[in-house]
């Protein structure tokens, strides 16, 4: 086994965690939810300098709740995209001082893959074993993007459908937002939604019916707005939980049409969901009964804290990764490289 500490910093968590090969020792995350909520969503500079301020804590919180010396580290896992390109800069810096300084291979990871392979994560008793079959067909959502991913083995994957223009996640926020409600919105939402009509409002289901396995969610949050843009605020509180239910119906209706379309098509050997979004009890229950009627096995994230961003699912992939010497061959190279898309 290896000792991986991974850093990740693409959006607004500064999140580090300590590895033995793919069994998580420790997993730090320092959320500025409070500080965007205001705005309503990440605003970059803001983020830049939380992340600055943050990142040796957290590193150094990571390694001391593992019980592991940064001398003890073999390879750092560090995140190049995508994301927010200021807020990436910040971690890649961290990694690169850290690789120069105490002379560690660096392992450059995908925030994507990191998602995908959440699966792959085990706890520090190695549990809980999983064999996953592969091909798996893998949904993964979040603020980010929405992917339908193949994939063939671990370090190759096709994307097979994605959106063209908001993210799933994107939209809850949006939705939320448009509410008058808090930041960010999809667990707002969900728990609003427990107890409201998801027919209240007719929304469209975007893309059903149309080729290939593409989303959008644009003209969702357009026909959303244009359904209470004349409501009072008392209005729309007053429905608060049937506005919720029907987006949210609206959203997930769309990712799961499109997902059992594909199903049905690659035929994979299991199907594999990650990514904020999946955090949602209703998407989670949705996609189960979806596999059972398919009799295939889904694969979650054990926790709910793998969905969302955090460092160990990077710390994953810098070990698959390093296992086929996929290492940064030119360190000082590597800040040219944060991208916001990949
Ligand atoms: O994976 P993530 O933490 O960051 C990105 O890579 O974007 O996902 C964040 C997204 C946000 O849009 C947030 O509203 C959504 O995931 N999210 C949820 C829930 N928790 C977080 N969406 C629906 N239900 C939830 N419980
Ligand atoms: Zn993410």
């Amino acid at each position: 086994m290896k000792k991986i500490l991974a850093i990740e910093t693409s959006c607004d968590d500064t999140c580090a965690a300590v590895l033995d090969g793919d069994r998580i020792l420790s997993d730090v995350i320092s959320s500025q939810i409070d500080l965007h909520a205001k705005w309503g969503g990440v605003v970059p500079n803001l983020a830049k300098r939380a992340h600055e301020e943050k990142i040796g804590p957290i590193v150094e919180e990571a390694l001391k709740r593992a019980r592991v010396k940064i001398e003890e580290i073999d390879l750092i896992g560090i995140t190049y995209g995508p994301g927010l390109a200021v807020a990436l800069g910040v971690g890649i810096e961290k990694a690169k001082d850290l690789a120069k300084k105490y002379k560690k291979k660096l392992v450059a990871v995908n925030h994507i893959e990191g998602h995908i392979l959440s699966n792959f994560l085990k706890n520090s008793r190695g549990k809980p074993e999983r064999k996953i079959e592969l091909p798996a067909l893998v949904l993964t959502v979040s603020g980010g993007h929405s992917k339908i991913v193949l994939m063939k083995k671990i370090g190759k994957y096709e994307v097979k459908g994605e959106t063209l223009d908001d993210a799933a996640g994107e939209a809850l926020d949006k939705a939320s937002k448009l509410m008058g409600l808090g930041y960010p919105g999809g667990a707002i939402i969900e728990r609003l939604a427990e107890k409201g009509d998801e027919k209240f409002l007719d929304l469209p289901r975007p893309m059903k019916g149309r080729k290939g396995f593409d989303y959008s969610f644009s003209g969702l949050k357009t026909s959303f707005y244009y359904q209470i843009k004349d409501w009072s605020k008392e209005k729309i509180g007053k429905n608060f939980a049937n506005l919720a239910a029907s987006f949210q119906e609206a959203v997930f209706d769309s990712l799961l049409i499109r997902f059992e379309k594909a199903v049905d098509y690659y035929c994979p050997k299991s199907l594999m969901a990650s990514g904020g979004v999946m955090a949602n009890q209703n998407l989670r229950k949705r996609l189960k009964k979806l596999a059972k009627k398919r009799n295939l096995p889904l694969y979650l994230p054990w926790s709910k804290k793998l969905n969302t961003d955090n460092a160990a699912m990077i710390g994953v992939v810098a070990y698959y990764k390093a296992k086929r010497g996929e290492f940064v061959k030119n360190i000082s190279k590597l800040d040219r490289e944060p991208r916001a898309k990949l």
